[in-house]
Protein backbone atom coordinates (compact mmCIF):
# COMPACT_ATOMS: atom_id res chain seq x y z
CA UNK A 1 0.00 0.00 0.00
CA UNK A 2 0.89 3.76 -1.01
CA UNK A 3 2.68 5.49 2.40
CA UNK A 4 2.01 8.68 3.52
CA UNK A 5 5.90 9.67 3.26
CA UNK A 6 4.63 13.27 4.53
CA UNK A 7 4.26 11.81 7.85
CA UNK A 8 7.63 10.63 8.06
CA UNK A 9 9.46 12.60 10.47
CA UNK A 10 7.31 15.42 11.34
CA UNK A 11 7.97 14.88 14.74
CA UNK A 12 11.28 16.44 17.12
CA UNK A 13 11.94 13.29 18.58
CA UNK A 14 14.98 14.22 21.20
CA UNK A 15 16.51 16.22 18.84
CA UNK A 16 17.68 20.00 19.38
CA UNK A 17 16.09 21.58 16.40
CA UNK A 18 14.39 20.21 13.45
CA UNK A 19 17.01 21.54 11.34
CA UNK A 20 20.08 19.21 12.35
CA UNK A 21 17.44 16.75 13.06
CA UNK A 22 16.60 16.81 8.96
CA UNK A 23 20.27 16.81 8.30
CA UNK A 24 20.64 14.12 9.96
CA UNK A 25 17.54 12.46 7.82
CA UNK A 26 19.58 12.61 4.27
CA UNK A 27 20.54 9.22 4.55
CA UNK A 28 17.01 7.90 4.42
CA UNK A 29 15.38 10.22 2.91
CA UNK A 30 18.14 9.87 -0.47
CA UNK A 31 17.33 6.46 -0.01
CA UNK A 32 13.25 7.11 -0.56
CA UNK A 33 14.13 9.24 -3.28
CA UNK A 34 16.30 6.37 -5.15
CA UNK A 35 13.63 3.51 -4.19
CA UNK A 36 11.91 1.25 -6.99
CA UNK A 37 13.75 3.84 -9.37
CA UNK A 38 16.91 1.76 -10.43
CA UNK A 39 16.04 -0.16 -12.98
CA UNK A 40 19.43 -2.94 -12.80
CA UNK A 41 18.56 -4.39 -16.18
CA UNK A 42 18.96 -1.60 -18.56
CA UNK A 43 21.38 0.57 -16.22
CA UNK A 44 18.48 3.23 -16.08
CA UNK A 45 16.05 5.14 -13.79
CA UNK A 46 12.58 4.10 -14.13
CA UNK A 47 10.35 7.33 -13.48
CA UNK A 48 6.73 6.24 -13.94
CA UNK A 49 5.18 9.03 -13.11
CA UNK A 50 6.38 11.53 -15.72
CA UNK A 51 3.56 10.77 -18.38
CA UNK A 52 6.17 11.20 -21.10
CA UNK A 53 6.13 7.97 -24.11
CA UNK A 54 9.97 7.05 -24.92
CA UNK A 55 9.47 9.04 -28.44
CA UNK A 56 7.81 12.07 -26.18
CA UNK A 57 10.77 12.15 -24.29
CA UNK A 58 13.22 11.75 -27.31
CA UNK A 59 12.05 14.92 -28.91
CA UNK A 60 12.97 17.26 -26.17
CA UNK A 61 16.09 19.00 -27.20
CA UNK A 62 16.77 21.09 -24.32
CA UNK A 63 15.63 21.55 -20.92
CA UNK A 64 14.67 24.43 -18.46
CA UNK A 65 14.27 24.28 -14.75
CA UNK A 66 12.34 27.31 -12.36
CA UNK A 67 12.44 26.93 -8.78
CA UNK A 68 12.78 29.28 -5.91
CA UNK A 69 15.45 29.82 -3.57
CA UNK A 70 17.24 26.36 -2.68
CA UNK A 71 15.24 24.68 -5.32
CA UNK A 72 16.41 27.05 -7.86
CA UNK A 73 20.03 26.32 -6.51
CA UNK A 74 19.39 22.29 -6.87
CA UNK A 75 17.87 23.40 -10.35
CA UNK A 76 21.47 24.78 -11.28
CA UNK A 77 22.63 21.18 -10.38
CA UNK A 78 19.96 19.64 -12.24
CA UNK A 79 21.14 21.08 -15.57
CA UNK A 80 24.52 20.52 -14.99
CA UNK A 81 23.70 16.92 -14.65
CA UNK A 82 21.73 16.91 -17.76
CA UNK A 83 24.08 18.65 -20.07
CA UNK A 84 26.78 16.15 -18.12
CA UNK A 85 24.65 12.87 -18.64
CA UNK A 86 22.00 13.32 -21.39
CA UNK A 87 23.69 15.99 -23.25
CA UNK A 88 20.90 18.15 -23.76
CA UNK A 89 21.24 21.87 -23.55
CA UNK A 90 20.03 22.83 -19.68
CA UNK A 91 19.74 25.98 -17.94
CA UNK A 92 17.96 27.00 -14.51
CA UNK A 93 16.39 29.81 -13.57
CA UNK A 94 14.58 31.60 -10.72
CA UNK A 95 10.78 31.54 -11.27
CA UNK A 96 10.04 34.83 -10.37
CA UNK A 97 12.36 36.47 -13.12
CA UNK A 98 10.82 33.89 -15.44
CA UNK A 99 7.57 34.60 -14.82
CA UNK A 100 7.70 38.33 -15.68
CA UNK A 101 9.63 37.69 -18.57
CA UNK A 102 7.13 36.91 -21.41
CA UNK A 103 9.07 33.94 -22.11
CA UNK A 104 9.60 31.94 -25.04
CA UNK A 105 8.13 28.71 -24.81
CA UNK A 106 9.16 26.18 -27.34
CA UNK A 107 7.50 22.54 -27.77
CA UNK A 108 10.99 20.47 -28.06
CA UNK A 109 12.16 22.25 -24.52
CA UNK A 110 11.17 20.56 -21.78
CA UNK A 111 10.39 22.29 -18.60
CA UNK A 112 10.86 21.42 -14.99
CA UNK A 113 9.21 23.18 -12.08
CA UNK A 114 11.16 22.59 -8.79
CA UNK A 115 9.35 22.85 -5.43
CA UNK A 116 9.34 21.01 -1.59
CA UNK A 117 6.18 22.21 -0.52
CA UNK A 118 4.61 22.53 -4.15
CA UNK A 119 2.69 25.92 -3.16
CA UNK A 120 5.57 28.61 -4.02
CA UNK A 121 3.61 31.11 -5.33
CA UNK A 122 6.44 32.36 -8.29
CA UNK A 123 6.74 28.90 -9.17
CA UNK A 124 2.97 27.82 -9.48
CA UNK A 125 2.68 30.89 -11.99
CA UNK A 126 5.50 30.01 -14.10
CA UNK A 127 3.84 26.76 -14.28
CA UNK A 128 0.53 28.11 -15.30
CA UNK A 129 2.57 30.72 -17.35
CA UNK A 130 3.85 27.78 -19.42
CA UNK A 131 0.85 25.90 -19.64
CA UNK A 132 -1.09 28.87 -21.42
CA UNK A 133 1.46 28.80 -23.99
CA UNK A 134 1.77 25.45 -24.46
CA UNK A 135 4.82 23.52 -22.71
CA UNK A 136 5.14 20.79 -21.00
CA UNK A 137 6.19 20.78 -17.28
CA UNK A 138 6.81 18.37 -15.27
CA UNK A 139 7.74 18.71 -11.46
CA UNK A 140 10.22 17.14 -8.86
CA UNK A 141 8.30 18.06 -6.06
CA UNK A 142 8.45 16.79 -2.12
CA UNK A 143 5.08 17.45 -0.87
CA UNK A 144 2.34 14.46 -2.67
CA UNK A 145 -1.23 16.40 -3.76
CA UNK A 146 0.27 20.30 -3.68
CA UNK A 147 -0.75 22.51 -5.75
CA UNK A 148 1.85 22.39 -8.27
CA UNK A 149 2.20 18.34 -8.30
CA UNK A 150 -1.00 18.92 -9.26
CA UNK A 151 -1.22 21.45 -12.15
CA UNK A 152 2.18 19.90 -13.82
CA UNK A 153 1.73 17.37 -16.41
CA UNK A 154 3.46 14.41 -14.09
CA UNK A 155 6.78 14.55 -12.52
CA UNK A 156 8.90 12.80 -9.77
CA UNK A 157 8.01 13.22 -6.30
CA UNK A 158 11.57 12.94 -4.33
CA UNK A 159 9.41 11.71 -1.08
CA UNK A 160 12.10 13.21 1.63
CA UNK A 161 9.44 13.20 4.42
CA UNK A 162 8.41 16.47 6.36
CA UNK A 163 10.62 19.17 6.51
CA UNK A 164 9.72 20.97 9.32
CA UNK A 165 12.59 23.48 8.97
CA UNK A 166 12.49 26.56 7.21
CA UNK A 167 15.45 25.74 5.99
CA UNK A 168 15.74 23.37 3.05
CA UNK A 169 18.02 20.77 3.85
CA UNK A 170 17.15 17.06 2.67
CA UNK A 171 14.39 18.43 0.16
CA UNK A 172 17.84 20.09 -1.38
CA UNK A 173 19.88 16.61 -1.66
CA UNK A 174 16.95 14.72 -2.45
CA UNK A 175 16.27 17.30 -5.43
CA UNK A 176 19.74 16.76 -6.62
CA UNK A 177 19.11 13.12 -6.67
CA UNK A 178 16.12 13.32 -8.60
CA UNK A 179 17.68 15.21 -11.16
CA UNK A 180 20.49 12.82 -11.44
CA UNK A 181 17.84 10.00 -12.32
CA UNK A 182 16.04 12.24 -14.88
CA UNK A 183 19.30 12.95 -16.32
CA UNK A 184 20.42 9.40 -16.59
CA UNK A 185 16.37 8.45 -18.21
CA UNK A 186 17.20 10.95 -20.93
CA UNK A 187 20.54 10.26 -21.27
CA UNK A 188 19.99 6.50 -22.08
CA UNK A 189 17.51 7.21 -23.97
CA UNK A 190 19.84 9.22 -25.99
CA UNK A 191 23.89 8.89 -26.00
CA UNK A 192 24.63 7.56 -22.73
CA UNK A 193 26.24 4.27 -22.88
CA UNK A 194 24.89 1.47 -20.14
CA UNK A 195 28.39 1.59 -18.63
CA UNK A 196 28.00 5.27 -17.80
CA UNK A 197 24.54 4.96 -16.45
CA UNK A 198 25.60 2.12 -13.92
CA UNK A 199 28.13 4.36 -12.89
CA UNK A 200 25.87 7.04 -12.17
CA UNK A 201 23.33 4.49 -10.48
CA UNK A 202 26.22 3.13 -8.34
CA UNK A 203 27.14 6.11 -7.59
CA UNK A 204 23.43 7.39 -6.26
CA UNK A 205 22.94 3.93 -4.22
CA UNK A 206 26.46 4.67 -2.39
CA UNK A 207 25.25 8.37 -1.23
CA UNK A 208 23.35 7.23 2.03
CA UNK A 209 26.74 5.77 3.68
CA UNK A 210 28.50 8.27 2.66
CA UNK A 211 26.44 11.15 3.86
CA UNK A 212 26.47 8.84 7.62
CA UNK A 213 30.20 8.84 6.76
CA UNK A 214 29.90 12.92 7.15
CA UNK A 215 27.69 12.71 10.02
CA UNK A 216 29.40 9.86 11.72
CA UNK A 217 32.80 12.14 11.20
CA UNK A 218 31.26 15.08 12.72
CA UNK A 219 29.87 13.31 15.87
CA UNK A 220 33.54 11.95 16.24
CA UNK A 221 35.71 14.94 16.00
CA UNK A 222 33.37 18.14 16.09
CA UNK A 223 35.52 19.52 12.72
CA UNK A 224 32.66 21.81 10.91
CA UNK A 225 31.16 22.57 14.88
CA UNK A 226 34.49 24.56 15.69
CA UNK A 227 35.00 26.16 12.23
CA UNK A 228 31.71 27.64 12.48
CA UNK A 229 32.44 28.40 15.98
CA UNK A 230 35.13 30.56 15.00
CA UNK A 231 33.50 32.14 11.56
CA UNK A 232 30.03 32.75 13.11
CA UNK A 233 32.25 35.73 14.93
CA UNK A 234 32.76 37.47 11.47
CA UNK A 235 30.70 39.69 9.68
CA UNK A 236 30.85 38.18 6.43
CA UNK A 237 31.89 35.01 4.80
CA UNK A 238 32.55 34.21 1.09
CA UNK A 239 31.77 31.00 -0.44
CA UNK A 240 33.40 30.35 -3.99
CA UNK A 241 33.02 27.10 -6.35
CA UNK A 242 33.16 26.65 -9.76
CA UNK A 243 31.12 24.34 -12.49
CA UNK A 244 28.93 22.06 -9.86
CA UNK A 245 30.93 24.05 -6.62
CA UNK A 246 29.34 27.09 -7.51
CA UNK A 247 25.63 25.98 -6.79
CA UNK A 248 26.96 24.26 -3.66
CA UNK A 249 28.67 27.51 -2.91
CA UNK A 250 25.25 29.16 -3.68
CA UNK A 251 22.96 26.88 -1.15
CA UNK A 252 26.00 27.14 1.09
CA UNK A 253 25.89 30.69 1.93
CA UNK A 254 21.80 30.61 1.37
CA UNK A 255 21.90 28.27 4.29
CA UNK A 256 24.59 29.96 6.44
CA UNK A 257 22.93 33.57 6.47
CA UNK A 258 19.24 32.66 6.95
CA UNK A 259 19.71 30.68 9.90
CA UNK A 260 22.83 32.55 11.49
CA UNK A 261 22.16 36.16 10.11
CA UNK A 262 25.54 36.53 9.04
CA UNK A 263 25.90 38.08 5.84
CA UNK A 264 26.87 35.68 3.34
CA UNK A 265 28.18 35.82 -0.27
CA UNK A 266 28.71 33.08 -3.26
CA UNK A 267 30.75 33.68 -6.11
CA UNK A 268 31.93 31.79 -8.61
CA UNK A 269 35.35 31.21 -8.15
CA UNK A 270 36.67 32.56 -11.50
CA UNK A 271 34.75 35.72 -10.99
CA UNK A 272 36.45 37.19 -7.52
CA UNK A 273 39.37 38.97 -9.45
CA UNK A 274 36.05 40.87 -11.37
CA UNK A 275 35.34 42.23 -7.75
CA UNK A 276 34.83 40.61 -4.56
CA UNK A 277 39.38 40.39 -4.72
CA UNK A 278 38.64 43.53 -3.17
CA UNK A 279 37.41 42.80 0.37
CA UNK A 280 39.74 39.83 0.87
CA UNK A 281 41.70 40.26 4.06
CA UNK A 282 41.86 38.43 7.09
CA UNK A 283 38.42 39.51 8.12
CA UNK A 284 36.72 37.62 5.51
CA UNK A 285 36.92 33.93 5.75
CA UNK A 286 36.35 32.30 2.36
CA UNK A 287 35.07 28.80 2.19
CA UNK A 288 36.01 27.10 -0.69
CA UNK A 289 34.68 23.91 -2.89
CA UNK A 290 37.79 22.27 -4.01
CA UNK A 291 37.11 18.72 -5.37
CA UNK A 292 39.47 16.43 -6.10
CA UNK A 293 38.75 16.61 -10.20
CA UNK A 294 40.07 17.59 -13.53
CA UNK A 295 39.30 21.93 -12.20
CA UNK A 296 41.79 21.25 -8.71
CA UNK A 297 44.53 22.94 -10.34
CA UNK A 298 42.26 26.18 -11.14
CA UNK A 299 40.94 25.29 -7.64
CA UNK A 300 43.97 25.72 -6.08
CA UNK A 301 44.95 28.83 -7.87
CA UNK A 302 42.41 30.77 -6.49
CA UNK A 303 42.93 29.75 -3.10
CA UNK A 304 46.42 30.91 -3.75
CA UNK A 305 45.26 34.32 -4.90
CA UNK A 306 43.43 34.67 -1.62
CA UNK A 307 45.91 33.43 0.58
CA UNK A 308 48.55 35.95 -0.71
CA UNK A 309 45.83 38.22 0.38
CA UNK A 310 46.20 36.88 4.00
CA UNK A 311 42.21 35.79 3.69
CA UNK A 312 41.37 32.69 6.02
CA UNK A 313 40.48 29.76 3.79
CA UNK A 314 37.96 26.65 4.38
CA UNK A 315 38.29 23.80 2.11
CA UNK A 316 35.80 21.42 1.30
CA UNK A 317 37.67 18.51 -0.11
CA UNK A 318 38.59 14.96 -0.89
CA UNK A 319 42.17 15.24 1.31
CA UNK A 320 43.35 17.53 3.24
CA UNK A 321 45.22 20.35 1.79
CA UNK A 322 48.40 21.84 2.73
CA UNK A 323 48.58 24.78 5.06
CA UNK A 324 49.95 27.03 2.73
CA UNK A 325 46.22 26.79 0.44
CA UNK A 326 43.82 26.04 3.62
CA UNK A 327 43.51 26.97 7.45
CA UNK A 328 41.39 23.97 7.52
CA UNK A 329 39.93 21.35 5.71
CA UNK A 330 36.80 19.17 5.93
CA UNK A 331 37.22 16.19 4.46
CA UNK A 332 34.39 14.86 2.70
CA UNK A 333 34.05 11.48 1.00
CA UNK A 334 34.59 11.18 -2.90
CA UNK A 335 31.62 10.04 -5.34
CA UNK A 336 31.60 10.13 -8.90
CA UNK A 337 32.24 13.40 -9.75
CA UNK A 338 28.64 14.55 -11.12
CA UNK A 339 27.21 13.67 -7.91
CA UNK A 340 30.43 15.32 -5.40
CA UNK A 341 27.91 18.05 -5.26
CA UNK A 342 25.51 16.30 -3.13
CA UNK A 343 27.95 15.01 -0.50
CA UNK A 344 29.44 18.52 -0.21
CA UNK A 345 26.36 20.25 0.65
CA UNK A 346 26.17 18.61 3.53
CA UNK A 347 29.41 19.54 6.00
CA UNK A 348 27.74 23.44 4.47
CA UNK A 349 24.57 22.59 6.22
CA UNK A 350 26.07 21.49 9.75
CA UNK A 351 28.04 24.79 9.33
CA UNK A 352 25.09 27.08 8.97
CA UNK A 353 23.09 25.24 11.56
CA UNK A 354 26.41 25.21 14.20
CA UNK A 355 27.36 29.13 13.47
CA UNK A 356 22.94 29.82 14.06
CA UNK A 357 23.60 27.81 17.52
CA UNK A 358 26.76 29.49 18.28
CA UNK A 359 24.67 32.75 17.79
CA UNK A 360 21.50 31.65 19.44
CA UNK A 361 19.45 32.19 16.71
CA UNK A 362 15.65 30.94 16.20
CA UNK A 363 17.65 27.86 14.17
CA UNK A 364 14.47 26.28 12.85
CA UNK A 365 12.34 29.65 12.55
CA UNK A 366 14.49 32.31 10.63
CA UNK A 367 13.17 35.76 11.35
CA UNK A 368 11.53 37.38 8.54
CA UNK A 369 11.71 34.12 6.56
CA UNK A 370 8.64 31.66 5.65
CA UNK A 371 8.79 27.63 4.64
CA UNK A 372 6.69 28.59 1.61
CA UNK A 373 6.15 31.83 0.06
CA UNK A 374 2.44 31.65 -0.75
CA UNK A 375 2.02 35.31 -1.81
CA UNK A 376 4.15 37.97 -3.60
C1 LIG B 1 11.27 29.62 0.96
C2 LIG B 1 12.04 28.66 1.86
C3 LIG B 1 13.23 28.05 1.13
C4 LIG B 1 12.78 27.41 -0.15
C5 LIG B 1 11.97 28.35 -1.03
C6 LIG B 1 11.28 27.60 -2.16
O1 LIG B 1 12.05 30.73 0.71
O2 LIG B 1 12.48 29.34 3.01
O3 LIG B 1 13.88 27.10 1.96
O4 LIG B 1 13.91 26.94 -0.86
O5 LIG B 1 10.94 28.97 -0.29
O6 LIG B 1 10.34 26.74 -1.61
P1 LIG B 1 9.75 25.49 -2.35
O7 LIG B 1 8.75 24.91 -1.38
O8 LIG B 1 9.09 25.98 -3.61
O9 LIG B 1 10.87 24.57 -2.64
Amino acid sequence: SEVDWDVVGAEIGDHAHFLIKEIGEQPRSIERTLRGRIDERFNTAHLGGLNLSVREAREFRRVKILGCGSACYAGDLGAQLIEDLARMPATSESASEFRYRNPVVEPDTLYVAVSQSGETVDTLAAVQELQRKGGRVIGIVNVVGSTIARAVDGGIYIHAGAEMSVAATKSFTSTVAAFALLAVHLGRMRDLAPTEGRRILDGLAALPGQIEEILDAEKRDGTIEAVAQEIARRNSVLFIGRRRGWPVAKEGAQKFKEVSYVHAEAYASAELKHGPLALVSPELPTVACVPDDDLFDKNTSTLAEIRARRGPVVALAHRALPEDLADRTIVVPRSEPELDSILMSVPLQLLAYHAAVALERDVDRPRNLAKSVTVE
